[in-house]
């Protein structure tokens, strides 16, 4: 079977730079898929995914749900972070383990000691989806950074500068990716491309992203 070797994707550089204080680690939530998998249907049993509206007025093409002491809403007064679901008027499920360890070993790895997110954003992206360009400035203090890590089909993540209009870099993002940014590239503006509709393997046609934030 060697030619199937021609077909192989090249060796990956297992850290990818965006910027001084921004990176991608390829694969690195790879060991902890088999774990985040049934804690992402406890979080979704007990807080669904919803469309969210934007103060703007438009319905999100993204599904979002969240998990930790404070989730990322939005309505028409705002975007803000609440501890209680709106839609279910109970407290976000707490953040799996397997979660916070990921996100504070992937903080490690990109030099950010002793990350402790109080906040799991949960995004799940269908064929055609996308996130436009944002700043994520909604949390208390920026001294944290930014852990984002992809799971299911493949994404290209935009990553801009300070200023909506500065340029991008297209940035792909696959199963087991993890995007840091903190320090001087905290406030980057960032988004997602409409998603191609390529199925994966485990996932099928959705891509779960989850942004761990320190947000209070
Ligand atoms: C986000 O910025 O909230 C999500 C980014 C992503 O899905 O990769
Ligand atoms: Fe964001």
């Amino acid at each position: 079977m060697e030619t199937l070797e021609l077909f192989e994707a090249p060796a990956q550089d297992p850290c990818q730079r965006l910027g001084p204080s921004a990176l991608v680690l390829r694969g690195f939530a790879l060991p902890y898929v088999p774990e985040l998998m049934p804690a992402i249907e406890i979080v979704e049993a007990a807080s669904p995914f919803r469309h969210m509206v934007t103060p703007g007025g438009f319905t999100m093409s993204v599904a979002l749900t969240n998990c930790g002491a404070l989730g990322w809403t939005s309505d028409r007064r705002g975007y803000r972070y609440a501890s209680i679901d709106p839609d279910t008027g109970r407290p976000w499920p707490v953040m799996p383990e397997a979660f916070s360890r990921l996100a504070s070993q992937a903080a490690k790895a990109a030099g950010f000691e002793h990350f402790e997110p109080d906040a799991c954003l949960v995004n799940r992206y269908t064929p055609g989806t996308r996130l436009s360009l944002h700043q994520d400035k909604n949390e208390r203090d920026y001294d944290a950074p930014i852990v984002s890590v992809s799971l299911g089909m493949s994404a290209t993540f935009l990553f801009g500068g300070q200023a909506r209009t500065d340029s991008t870099v297209k940035v792909p993002l696959r199963h087991g990716d993890v995007a840091v940014w903190g320090g001087v590239d905290r406030l980057r503006y960032h988004g997602v491309m409409p998603l191609k509709d390529e199925p994966h393997a485990l996932l099928g046609r959705q891509r779960i992203n989850f942004t761990f934030r320190k947000a209070g």
